[in-house]
């Protein structure tokens, strides 16, 4: 591995951390999650989730990628020579594949809005009548395949272009708009009439409809939004420097992603209620919700509500490419650090394999709606199949690696950059009862609430 790349300085690590796992699955997934399960209730058990479930995966696969330096394959080859252990590896390049695949068609759904938000504006505020149009773009042939096809190519660009000309630069600029924007359309959202309900909604819990299903998908939902169980922060924490503290990292993303969610939810929830859309409308949710607040913010002074759009979307943009090529990155280190293919090479594989099985996801709001898997379309399917099955084993193993299989005295020099810095000793010994017994406890049990 002599010539493997690193990323410049801890920070820049955070960075790319935070930007893989800030995307579309706080803008676009966390509100309609919200919404299709309950409000409130779902909210709490998140949050619960990202801290006792969550974390201890982000720092298992963290320790795992900063100890070997490897992909995820050679990384759980060499912890775990001669074992089945590499099969996990192998997973955390098969389940980004199938994320991606569907993502890249969300991603182009917003490439459109920034292209309406560019040449034509949001004019009409009506909740119901975005809905159609939104619905009709969708489940048309064409315009969502291209548009997917544009966004996958974005991914090729960036990441042949290797991890610190590409990944690095992107991620400096998009994360600081995106918040900023955020916050104010939440501001602007909260103020509408009727605004209210929503914010009830995100904040009184109503219990009683709580079941198995609803747990798995919140704790598949902390998951996602972590980039979790699918070798994406193995592979960005072994383009850490041997001797950067890796705990910052694990944190850092971890706070990061945990507001910019709770952030998206009050931005477009309040929304949802005041223009009158059903909330547990799916995954158009916000596609249907902002172009209503972009219209009504038009009252006032029109060209504030454009260029706000135009910035919004080009800001979401970028964060679900900062995402997207996360996705990529863990499966071209494999190809290139395994089977020795080059880097473009393995770029093209990846692009046109995910580019391939999107074009289904894509058209199943469409000509391919009919086909049902487990009573769900293709793109429903890739997605609860992915967020709710594959990430929660891939996260259940990683943590049960770190606990089980490594050594005590290795997870403790990680923590510590092997005495380099300081770290408590109790509240290692805290860490490292839930990551041995707590999180593969309460992870197991979720992936078994799923059949329940
Ligand atoms: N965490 C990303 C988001 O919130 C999605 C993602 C999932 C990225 C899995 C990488 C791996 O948009």
């Amino acid at each position: 591995m002599a010539n493997r790349e690193t990323f410049g300085s801890n920070k820049v690590a955070i960075l790319a951390m935070a930007g893989s796992a800030i995307g579309l699955g706080n803008i676009w997934r966390f509100p309609y999650m919200v919404g299709q399960n309950g409000g409130a209730a779902f909210i709490i058990i998140y949050i619960i989730s990202c801290f006792l479930l969550a974390v201890p995966i982000l720092m298992s696969e963290t320790i795992i990628g900063h100890r070997t330096h490897q992909n995820t394959f050679g990384a759980m080859k060499t912890l775990a020579p001669g074992t089945k252990w590499s099969l996990l590896g192998l997973l955390a390049v098969v389940s980004p594949f199938i994320i991606m695949s569907y993502y890249s068609v969300v991603g182009g759904w917003s490439i459109d809005f920034l292209y309406k938000s560019v040449f034509e504006g949001f004019k009409i505020a009506d909740g119901q009548l975005q809905g159609t149009s939104f619905g009709s773009f969708i489940s048309s042939t064409w315009g969502p395949i291209i548009c997917h096809t544009i966004f996958s190519l974005l991914c090729v660009v960036i990441v042949s272009a290797g991890v610190k000309s590409g990944i690095e630069k992107f991620n400096k600029i998009c994360m600081p708009v995106l918040f900023i924007l955020i916050i104010f359309i939440l501001i602007f959202s909260v103020s509408l009439p009727g605004a209210s309900a929503g914010i009830d909604y995100m904040l009184k819990p109503d219990f009683s409809k709580i079941t198995g299903p609803i747990v798995a998908s919140a704790v598949g939902q902390s998951f996602f939004s972590l980039s979790l169980g699918v070798g994406t922060i193995l592979i960005y924490s072994s383009y850490i420097k041997s001797k950067e503290n890796i705990l910052n990292s694990g944190i850092g993303t971890t706070a990061f992603d945990l507001m910019f969610a709770l952030l998206a939810g009050f931005a477009v929830m309040p929304a949802v209620f005041a223009a009158g859309i059903e909330p547990g409308a799916g995954p158009g949710l916000i596609f249907e919700t902002l172009p209503f607040i972009f219209a009504k913010m038009g009252f006032g002074i029109p060209w504030i509500s454009s260029v706000v759009a135009i910035f919004f979307f080009l800001a979401v943009v970028f964060a679900a490419l900062t995402s997207a090529i996360s996705m990529y990155e863990a499966i071209v280190a494999y190809f290139v650090e395994e089977k020795n293919m080059s880097r473009r090479k393995a770029t093209l594989l990846v692009f046109f394999g995910t580019w391939f099985l999107g074009l289904f996801c894509s058209l199943s709001f469409g000509p391919l709606s009919h086909i049902k898997i487990m009573n769900l379309s293709i793109f429903d399917f890739c997605d609860k199949f992915t967020s709710n099955f594959l990430m929660t084993i891939g996260g259940l193993l990683f943590v049960i690696f770190a606990g089980w299989k490594m050594k005590k005295q290795e997870v403790w020099e990680e923590f510590t950059g092997s005495g380099k810095y300081k770290f408590n000793c109790k509240i290692f010994n805290a860490f490292y009862f839930i990551l041995k017994f707590i999180a593969p406890i309460g992870v197991g049990v979720v992936f078994l609430s799923n059949f329940i």
